[in-house]
């Protein structure tokens, strides 16, 4: 494993009051440190919660969150993993002077959906307490690799961050009581793994449907029960995944990438990757060619 340190000083580079974060993307990681009367000092407030999950590891002090009607605590060497769309109001907690902590937000791969459900769960919040110090300090360097990854904008950052953060994932699922470890519906897994067989396809629902023996009607269902977004927002996802990798690993055009990853055309293609990263396919090309001829 890699072990990477940070000391305090470098860690508020990457601060959310430090840089511009867009959460438009697989993975946004970074660190808070809030101190009484700082800047950072207030309470994040997100009634409709975000798209992507949240994992956040205290590092020193407490803070207090709402889950429901009531208040949890998180403190040094606890993790809460906030699913999407559960609400999010938290802050330093009064009595503490400090909440420093690090967090992750992340679109998840979809064999990691089994891995994200925990055991002990307040109003959709989940919360762990790390067993040991060797456990927590364990934690601590792996959520700093991710930080780590996706501060560079390097050939393959990303992948190495979404690396690092399955193993965080795997972590904290291995330090859950047995009684959780159910699959998902594995026939979900099956169509995740089919559409991404035949990602440049254009597959349509009566195709999927027959793959996994279900009507169409009930696999649109399951789908979005299980994944919490429907079957084709899901593969624009995926798309969309593919294309920068291939954008950053390769010379293709972009109208190849587009054909590639199922898009004819390729105007609407970058339309697309646009509302998604933000940028255009030459854009993105042209940040990584200049990132890494530094
Ligand atoms: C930061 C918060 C952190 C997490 C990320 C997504 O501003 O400090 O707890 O919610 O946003």
């Amino acid at each position: 494993m890699m072990d990477v340190k940070f000391d305090d000083s470098e860690m508020v580079n990457y601060s959310p009051l430090m840089r511009s974060f867009t959460f438009n993307a697989y993975l946004v990681a970074g660190f808070t440190p809030i101190s009484r009367g700082s800047q950072l000092d207030f309470y994040i407030n997100r009634p409709q919660g975000m798209k992507g999950y949240i994992l956040n590891l205290t590092l020193k002090g407490c803070g207090r969150i709402k889950a429901g009607e009531h208040y949890i605590h998180s403190q040094q060497n606890e993790i809460l993993l906030f699913p999407p769309g559960v609400p999010h109001f938290y802050g330093r907690a009064e009595h503490s002077d400090n909440w420093d902590h690090l967090w992750i937000y992340f679109l998840p791969r979809p064999y990691w959906l089994d891995w994200l459900r925990w055991d002990i769960n307040h109003h959709g919040i989940s919360r762990m307490v790390l067993p040991d110090a060797a456990a927590s300090a364990a934690m601590k360097s792996l959520f700093s690799e991710v930080i780590h990854h996706h501060s560079h904008a390097e050939t393959l950052s990303e992948a190495m961050a979404m690396n690092a953060l399955e193993r965080v994932i795997l972590s904290c699922f291995k330090a859950q009581p047995v009684s959780n470890r159910n699959a998902a519906d594995p026939r979900i897994n099956t169509l995740c793994q089919y559409l991404n067989d035949h990602i440049s396809e254009d597959l349509k629902i009566d195709d999927l449907a027959k793959q996994i023996f279900l009507s169409p009607s009930r696999v649109a269902h399951l789908f979005k029960s299980e994944m919490n977004q429907t079957i084709f927002a899901w593969r624009e996802q995926q798309r969309v995944t593919r294309a920068r990798s291939l954008l950053q690993t390769t010379h293709l055009s972009v109208s190849h990438i587009a054909q590639a990853v199922g898009y004819d055309d390729s105007l609407y293609f970058s339309r697309i990757f646009r509302q998604h990263c933000g940028i255009s396919p030459r854009e993105y090309r042209k940040k990584f060619e200049t990132m890494n001829s530094l």
